[in-house]
């Protein structure tokens, strides 16, 4: 497996397999990886024929109060991890290799990046877009996989893609959850054993909503407050919780099985969890 440092081997390299009649995969993380990322390694396998990684803790999309500094990293195990995942490149760059010093230039998407994640972090998805744009340019991937975990980052991405005319497919492949149902995530290294306890209320409280509309339920006013109420009980306060249209994104007030999903985001001691559930 190759681990690149600087954008000009990873291009040259994807260039090459290219030209050899190979097809391209890139699925973007921050790294510290776990069997989410792992999953869509895995995914994006079934779909190229070789797949590079990049591994990049991009500092645009954190705000001043937030865990840039403390974002837990372990890049010898994910180099490990994405070896024996079958990944055919790594990609490593520290922020000098990404950001010249005088950068000045941001991908922004601006509808579909407002609510939600975007409203209490809204210079997030601008960072999230602007990294995304260049790795895309640097890696030349045919195929990205992004997890459905980050729901409405994966729908930002895509419209920028289909926006901006990049031309490649993106895959969204579903979240890895621990048995206990929790979704896993990076930051879940943040919890202490009694918050990720109660932290469970948040898969179950979307498993119920998701079982009450299989029995028939399409109220979304009830459904979000129930959930609300169940998190609320063990300690966590929702950011949001909303039933929305997966495509668009805008809140529903009837659910309409199929195209919804109820997304949601808690917090609890200055931790941050997201999660949601297809309808
Ligand atoms: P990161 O949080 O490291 O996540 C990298 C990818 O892994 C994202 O597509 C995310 O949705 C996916 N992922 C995380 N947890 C998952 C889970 N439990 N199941 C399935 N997929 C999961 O998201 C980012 O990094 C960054 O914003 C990035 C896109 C890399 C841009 O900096």
């Amino acid at each position: 497996m190759n681990v690149f440092t600087t954008s000009a081997e990873v291009h040259a390299w994807s260039i090459a397999q290219k030209r050899a009649g190979r097809t391209v995969a890139l699925v973007p993380t921050m790294g510290y990886l776990h069997e989410g990322h792992l999953s869509l390694i895995r995914e994006a396998r079934k779909h190229c024929d070789c797949v590079i990684v990049s591994i990049f803790v991009n500092p645009t999309q954190f705000a001043p109060n937030e865990d840039y500094d403390a974002y837990p990293h372990k890049e010898d195990d994910d180099i490990a991890l994405c070896e024996a995942e079958g990944a055919a490149a790594v990609f490593l760059p520290n922020a000098d290799e990404m950001y010249p010093r005088d950068a000045s230039t941001w991908v922004e998407e601006t509808v579909l990046a407002k609510g939600y994640c975007g409203a209490q972090r809204p210079i997030h998805f601008r960072g999230v877009c602007t990294v995304v744009a260049k790795l895309f340019n640097i890696a030349a991937p045919d195929v990205a996989v992004f997890g459905q975990k980050d729901f409405q980052q994966v729908a930002v991405i895509r419209r920028m893609v289909r926006d901006l005319n990049f031309p490649i497919e993106i895959i969204r492949a579903p979240i890895i959850r621990d048995e206990d149902g929790l979704a896993k995530s990076s930051r879940n290294t943040y919890l202490t054993a009694d918050m990720r306890k109660r932290a469970l209320s948040l898969s179950r409280a979307l498993f119920a909503a998701k079982a009450a509309v299989d029995a028939g339920e399409r109220n979304a006013a009830a459904i979000e407050a129930t959930i609300r109420e169940t998190v609320t009980a063990e300690g966590w306060i929702p950011d949001y919780v909303n039933v929305i249209d997966t495509e668009t994104l805008t809140p529903l007030q009837e659910v309409l099985p199929g195209t919804s999903a109820i997304l949601l985001a808690c917090r609890c001691e200055g931790i941050r969890l997201i999660d949601n559930i297809l309808l």
